[in-house]
This record gives C-alpha cells, sequence and structure tokens, in this order.
C-alpha cells in the first residue's frame, strides 16, 4: 500500500487488518450511539468505533444518526431544534429491541444521547474513533450544521492531541470533509459513498478528492472488490465497508483485502475473522 501521511498515525497504532469498527458501537446488542454500545464495543475487542455526530440548537455536538428523535428516543422533532439540555432529558434506549416491539429491554434504565465530549471521556485511548459528521448536501441549513461541527472537532482535536492519533473523520458530505481539511490539513478523511455509482466510480470520486479512506456500502465487491481494493491501496486509501453484519461475509471482505469492516456485531466479527484466516493479517 502507497504511504500515506494522514493515515500514519491510525495505521501505527492499528497495524492488523481488518480493523473491526463498531458501528454506532455494539448496536446490535444495545441501543446505537450510546455510551453503553461503546463500552459494549470496546469489551467486545473492537478497534474503532463509529458514531454519528450531530449538533443541537446551542451549538453542541452529540451522538445521534437521525436528524429526527422519534425513531430511538422518546422525543419528538429535530436534533437541531433542541438544547442540549432538553436533549438530556430524553431516553436514548427507549425504543431498542430484539423481539420485533414485544419487550424494550432498556427502555427506562438511564441511557441518554451522550456528547462527543462524554465519549472522548469514556473511551480507553487504545479505542480508535471513525467520527462520522451527519450532513444533508442538499440542505444548506443542515450542511452549514455539518460543517460547523466540523469546525469544532478540529478546535476539539486541538484540546486532545491524543485524539490526533486515532481519529477519522468520515461524512456522505464532500463540503463537511473539505472544511476539516482547510482547518486541519493533516487529519484524515474518510468519504462514505451510496451505490448510486458502481464501486470503481465510487472510489474514483473519492481519490479525486484526495482523501484518505473509501467507506463504501457491501454492494458491488463481488464484481468490483479485488480490482477496487487494489485500486484504493495503490492510491494510498484504506477501504472501509458498511455495514456487515453477516460474519461470513465479513470473512470473504475480510480475505479480499478490505481495511476495515464497519458492523453492529464487533466481537462475532472479530471471532469469525479469526477462525477463518487463522489471525489477523499485519500490514507489510
Ligand atoms: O460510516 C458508515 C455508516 O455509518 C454510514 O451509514 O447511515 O449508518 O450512518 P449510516
Ligand atoms: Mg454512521
Amino acid at each position: 500500500m502507497l504511504k500515506n501521511p494522514r493515515l500514519q498515525s491510525l495505521n501505527r497504532r492499528f497495524p492488523k487488518r481488518p480493523w473491526i469498527i463498531a458501528h454506532r458501537g455494539a448496536s446490535g446488542l444495545v441501543p446505537e450511539n450510546t455510551l453503553t454500545a461503546f463500552v459494549l464495543a470496546v469489551e467486545q475487542g473492537t478497534d474503532l468505533i463509529e458514531l454519528d455526530l450531530r449538533l443541537t440548537s446551542d451549538g453542541h455536538i452529540v451522538i445521534l444518526h437521525d436528524a429526527a428523535l422519534e425513531r430511538t428516543t422518546n422525543g419528538r422533532g429535530f436534533v437541531h431544534e433542541h438544547t442540549l439540555a432538553e436533549l438530556q432529558q430524553l431516553d436514548a434506549g427507549y425504543a431498542f429491541t430484539l423481539d420485533g416491539g414485544a419487550t424494550f429491554p432498556f427502555r427506562g434504565l438511564g441511557l441518554r444521547i451522550p456528547t462527543l465530549e462524554e465519549v472522548i471521556a469514556t473511551l480507553p485511548q487504545h479505542i480508535g474513533m471513525n467520527a462520522e459528521v451527519k450532513s444533508a448536501p442538499w440542505d444548506p441549513a443542515d450542511r452549514r450544521r455539518g460543517q460547523v461541527i466540523a469546525e469544532k472537532l478540529v478546535t476539539l482535536v486541538r484540546r486532545h492531541p491524543d485524539l490526533r492519533e486515532r481519529l477519522l473523520v468520515s461524512s456522505f458530505d464532500a463540503a463537511v470533509l473539505d472544511t476539516v481539511r482547510r482547518l486541519d490539513p493533516e487529519l484524515p478523511l474518510g468519504l462514505c459513498t451510496l451505490p448510486i455509482a458502481p464501486l470503481p466510480e465510487q472510489l474514483r470520486s473519492t481519490v479525486e478528492r484526495d482523501y484518505d479512506a473509501f467507506h463504501p456500502m457491501d454492494i458491488g465487491f463481488d464484481e468490483h472488490g479485488a480490482a477496487v481494493v487494489s485500486a484504493a491501496h495503490l492510491t494510498g486509501l484504506s477501504v472501509n465497508v458498511w455495514t456487515v453484519d453477516s460474519p461470513a461475509r465479513a470473512v470473504e471482505l475480510a480475505a479480499l483485502g478490505v481495511d476495515g469492516i464497519i458492523t453492529d456485531y464487533p466481537e462475532a466479527t472479530r471471532h469469525a475473522i479469526e477462525r477463518a484466516l487463522g489471525s489477523f493479517v499485519q500490514r507489510p
């Protein structure tokens, strides 16, 4: 793989491939994007956690996937319409169910929407962070919120120099990534892509913009995976695939040489890859 100076710290800290990246924490087992999900992912041996960043009405970064509160919490409306104090009253375990809605085992247990600062304070320093900045590129106000998150993230990294060593900033919105690049040219950036174009074209847009990691959905890898992974590595890009919840599929992608598996089940994924491939592959 071509040497990419912006990936140097992450590669040094996490030399084995593939990285296990816990998607919204261990979100297949406990409520997503909560401290509980991140701590469980750590206990399950994840390398990095993936988490979704959004902005409150009073300018704090909180961790929630959706723009709206209804799917995962007992709140109503959009995250950006609420203050941090209001959001902290909500039950982030309210809607989680493993049996199609028959039971809600985390409801009322006190799980909260965390701030980014709380996650940083909670995570052990050996765990990496794939911080995905949420932004809807078609909505100028939401894109601006994404860019504000990017600016705040850069400021936060200045206050937490250890974070710089283990942070990957990702987004579907290039404008957000370009904001980070402008303010802190050394931070590694990953572009999340959707399968609206063939996989090689998604890779091309990532290469052309000089990002450091390619974060595609797991679609098109059976046809294009080997070529795309080789091409990405030739240009110094990591390939981190989402969301891979079948351990057998994770093994196939690992065998193709992808750099990261973004999964809701970090432990099952790690075990399957260890069983199938003997041990994780050390980077050359
Ligand atoms: O970061 C990869 C993945 O999380 C992107 O999709 O919708 O789960 O945030 P989403
Ligand atoms: Mg995400």
